[in-house]
C-alpha cells in the first residue's frame, strides 16, 4: 500500500489507521477508495451529515463497508432504512430503555466479579478472561438462550462479523444456518412457553397488525447477537490496552472512580471498536466539490471522525476529561447504537470488577494480536500483568 493510495481493506491499515485518516482528512476527505471503488468519508462533518440523512444515504443495502455486502438479511435493524426501521427498531427498543439497562446491573456486576475473581495467574490473556464472556454472557441472557451454548454462541457471532466483509466461505454459510436453526427452535419454543425474555417478546410482538415474519425474527436474532458481541469485546479490550500503557491513570482510576465513565466514553472515541460501516447513495450527491453519483458505496468512518482536529482538541491524545464530548463511536441519527447504554454500562462494570482486584496493570510479555477486520478495532489476543 503506498501512502498516496491507501487501501482501507488492507492488513497494514487495519494495523494503524490514523496517520491514513489524517492524510485523507487534510488532503482528500472524499476519496475515492481504490479496491471496491467506494467513497471514504473521513471528516466529522460530513460522516454525521450521511448519517443524518438516510434519505440520500441509504442502509438498504446492508451495513458493511463492501459495496456487495453479504452480511444483508433483508429485515435485519441496520439493512433497513425509514419508515420501516423505525417500525422494526421500536419493537426492541423496550429492551435497552435506561431503566431497563440500570435494571440489569446487579446481574453485570456478578458476571464480570466472578469473571475477574477466577484470573489466578500475573500475565493474562484478557480477551478470553473478561472481553469476550462478558458481553456474551449478556446479552445471551437477555436474549434468552440456555447456558449450555454460550461457545456456540461465540462461534456463531465470529463468523457474522466475517461476514460483514467478504462474501460467504461454504463454512461460514453453514454456521449461519446452525444460529438460525437454534434461533428458530428457540423461538417455537418461547411461543409455546413464553418467559420474560428477548426471544418470547420478539415472537409476539407485531407490526402493522401482524406477526414478524420468519426473515424479520432471524434479523433480530442476527444482529442482537453480532452488534452486541464484538463490540462490547472490543470496548473492554481497548480500554485496558489504553491503561497498560498509562499507569498514572490506572491509579488515578482506582483512586477516583467518578472518572471511569468518561474513560469508557474517551475510548469510544479514541479507539472506536467500529471504525467503518457503509451506505448507499439514492441520488448524486455533492461533498466538498466531488460529485458522488447516484448507487455508489460510501464508507462513513466513524473511527477518522472522532480523531477529526476541526472536532476535537488534540485528537490523538487520550484525554477521559475533555471537553468535547459529542464523539460518532456509536454513529447517530436513525441507526444510532441501540445498545449504547448497555454497552457503557458493561465497560464500567468490566473496568471497576479490574480495579477493585488490581494494583496495576501493565503490558504482558506475550504479544497482543490485532483483529483483522475493517469493520471492528480490536483484539484476538491482549495478554496483560495484573498486580
Ligand atoms: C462498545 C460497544 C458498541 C459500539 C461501539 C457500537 C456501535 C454501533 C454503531 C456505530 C452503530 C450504528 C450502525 C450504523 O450507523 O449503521 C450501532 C448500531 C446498533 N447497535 Fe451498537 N455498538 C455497541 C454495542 C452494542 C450493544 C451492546 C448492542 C445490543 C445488545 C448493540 C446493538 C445495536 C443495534 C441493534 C444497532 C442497529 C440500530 C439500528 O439500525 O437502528 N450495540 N452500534
Amino acid at each position: 500500500m503506498s501512502s498516496t493510495d491507501p487501501d482501507v481493506f488492507s492488513e497494514a491499515f487495519r494495523e494503524d489507521p490514523f496517520p491514513f485518516y489524517a492524510e485523507l482528512r487534510s488532503e482528500r476527505p472524499v476519496y475515492r477508495e481504490p479496491r471496491y471503488g467506494g467513497y471514504l468519508l473521513t471528516r466529522f462533518d460530513d460522516v454525521l451529515e450521511a448519517l443524518l440523512d438516510p434519505e440520500t444515504f441509504s442502509s438498504a443495502q446492508g451495513p458493511g463497508p463492501a459495496p456487495s455486502s453479504a452480511m444483508n438479511p433483508p429485515a435485519a435493524l441496520p439493512a433497513t432504512d425509514p419508515p420501516y426501521h423505525d417500525r422494526l427498531r421500536a419493537l426492541v427498543s423496550r429492551g435497552f430503555t435506561p431503566r431497563r439497562v440500570a435494571e440489569s446491573r446487579p446481574r453485570v456486576e456478578s458476571l464480570a466479579r466472578e469473571l475477574v475473581g477466577a484470573i489466578d495467574e500475573e500475565e493474562v490473556d484478557v480477551v478470553p478472561a473478561l472481553s469476550i464472556p462478558l458481553p456474551v454472557l449478556v446479552i445471551a441472557e437477555m436474549l434468552g438462550v440456555e447456558s449450555e451454548r454460550l461457545s456456540d454462541f461465540r462461534r456463531w457471532s465470529d463468523a457474522f462479523v466475517g461476514l460483514l466483509e467478504s462474501d460467504p466461505t461454504p463454512e461460514l454459510v453453514s454456521v449461519a444456518q446452525e444460529l438460525i436453526g437454534y434461533f428458530r427452535d428457540l423461538a417455537a419454543e418461547r411461543r409455546e412457553r413464553p418467559r420474560d425474555d428477548m426471544v418470547s417478546a420478539l415472537v409476539q410482538a407485531e407490526i402493522d397488525g401482524r406477526r414478524l415474519n420468519q426473515a424479520e425474527l432471524d434479523g433480530f436474532f442476527i444482529i442482537l447477537l453480532v452488534a452486541g458481541n464484538e463490540t462490547t469485546t472490543n470496548l473492554i479490550s481497548n480500554q485496558l490496552r489504553i491503561l497498560a500503557e498509562r499507569p498514572d491513570l490506572w491509579k488515578r482510576l482506582r483512586d477516583d472512580r467518578s472518572l471511569v465513565p468518561l474513560a469508557i466514553e474517551e475510548t469510544v472515541r479514541f479507539d472506536t471498536p467500529v471504525q467503518n460501516l457503509g451506505r448507499q447513495t439514492t441520488r448524486d450527491v455533492e461533498i466538498r466539490g466531488v460529485t458522488i453519483p447516484e448507487d455508489s458505496r460510501v464508507i462513513v468512518s466513524y473511527g477518522a471522525a472522532n480523531r477529526d482536529p476541526e472536532a476535537f482538541e488534540a485528537p490523538d491524545e487520550y484525554r477521559p476529561e475533555r471537553s468535547e464530548k459529542r464523539h460518532l463511536g456509536f454513529g447517530q441519527g436513525v441507526h444510532f447504537c441501540l445498545g449504547a447504554g448497555l454497552a457503557r454500562l458493561e465497560g464500567e462494570i468490566a473496568l471497576n470488577a479490574l480495579l477493585d482486584r488490581f494494583e496495576s496493570l501493565r503490558p504482558g510479555d506475550g504479544l497482543p494480536r490485532r483483529l483483522q477486520s475493517t469493520v471492528i478495532r480490536g483484539f484476538e489476543s491482549l495478554p496483560l500483568r495484573v498486580g
